[in-house]
């Protein structure tokens, strides 16, 4: 993963930490429903977890639980958020750590779980990112996604995102997919999708919510 990308999201780290989420009750939704597959035995692993809202909330549902990014500004706001609660059983098993699904699978940790939001639109090569994942991943592991499908947003939106990258306002890495193209990339990579759903408040969501299981 490009430097460019790292450097990107160090600097959005401060900004996005205080900017509100876009659709609280979806965010809600989606919360709900990855903690009831979770339970107390599993590994975790969340990929791009941003300054750790989702792992701060979720953590406590699984076993072990580290929460990883490419960015070392996100890692060191959400290990600050980690050091500000009391809750010593997050603590106990609440990790966060810089690194990509590259370097984690070239490690021997595999896990139950491996979560990813707004995340896979945003890490390069979907089918490459997804091969990582399979190799993170126990057997029969589950691998749960939430990310923008960039193509089946309105064409102006599609069209703007090069110039927001030259604008410096959007990273360098990011990969356009529709939703039938993202189910498509994950069953080629040997998964099979036990749900889609879409937990967005909007009337058109862009973002489904996947669950799919490892071979
Ligand atoms: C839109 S934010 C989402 C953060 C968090 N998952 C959430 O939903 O609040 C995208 C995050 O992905 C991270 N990211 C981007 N490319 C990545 C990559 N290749 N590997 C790991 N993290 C990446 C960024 O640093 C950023 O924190």
């Amino acid at each position: 993963m490009s430097k460019r990308d790292e450097i990107f999201w160090d600097k959005s780290a401060r900004k996005y930490a205080a900017s509100p989420v876009a659709d609280l009750a979806g965010l809600e939704r989606t919360l709900a429903r990855t903690g009831e597959m979770l339970v107390p035995s599993h590994d975790v692993l969340e990929l791009g977890c941003g300054t750790g809202t989702i792992a701060l909330r979720l953590a406590a549902a699984a076993g072990s639980y580290l929460a990883t990014d490419i960015s070392s500004q996100m890692i060191s706001i959400a290990e600050e958020k980690l050091a500000g609660t009391d809750c010593d059983h997050l603590k106990n098993r609440l990790e966060f750590r810089k690194a990509t699904a590259c370097q984690l699978a070239m490690e021997p940790a595999r896990y139950d779980a491996v979560l990813g939001f707004s995340y896979l639109h945003l890490a390069g090569d979907p089918s490459t990112v997804l091969k990582n994942i399979r190799t993170l991943l126990k057997p029969k592991g589950l691998f749960i996604s939430k990310t923008p499908c960039v193509g089946d947003m309105n064409p102006v939106i599609r069209l703007a995102i090069p110039l927001m990258r030259i604008a410096g306002m959007a990273p360098g890495s990011v990969t356009s997919f529709s939703s039938a193209s993202l189910v498509r990339e994950i069953r080629t990579a040997g998964f099979e999708i036990l749900e889609n759903e879409r937990h967005g408040s909007e009337r058109k969501d862009t973002r489904p919510f996947i669950v799919a299981r490892a071979p």
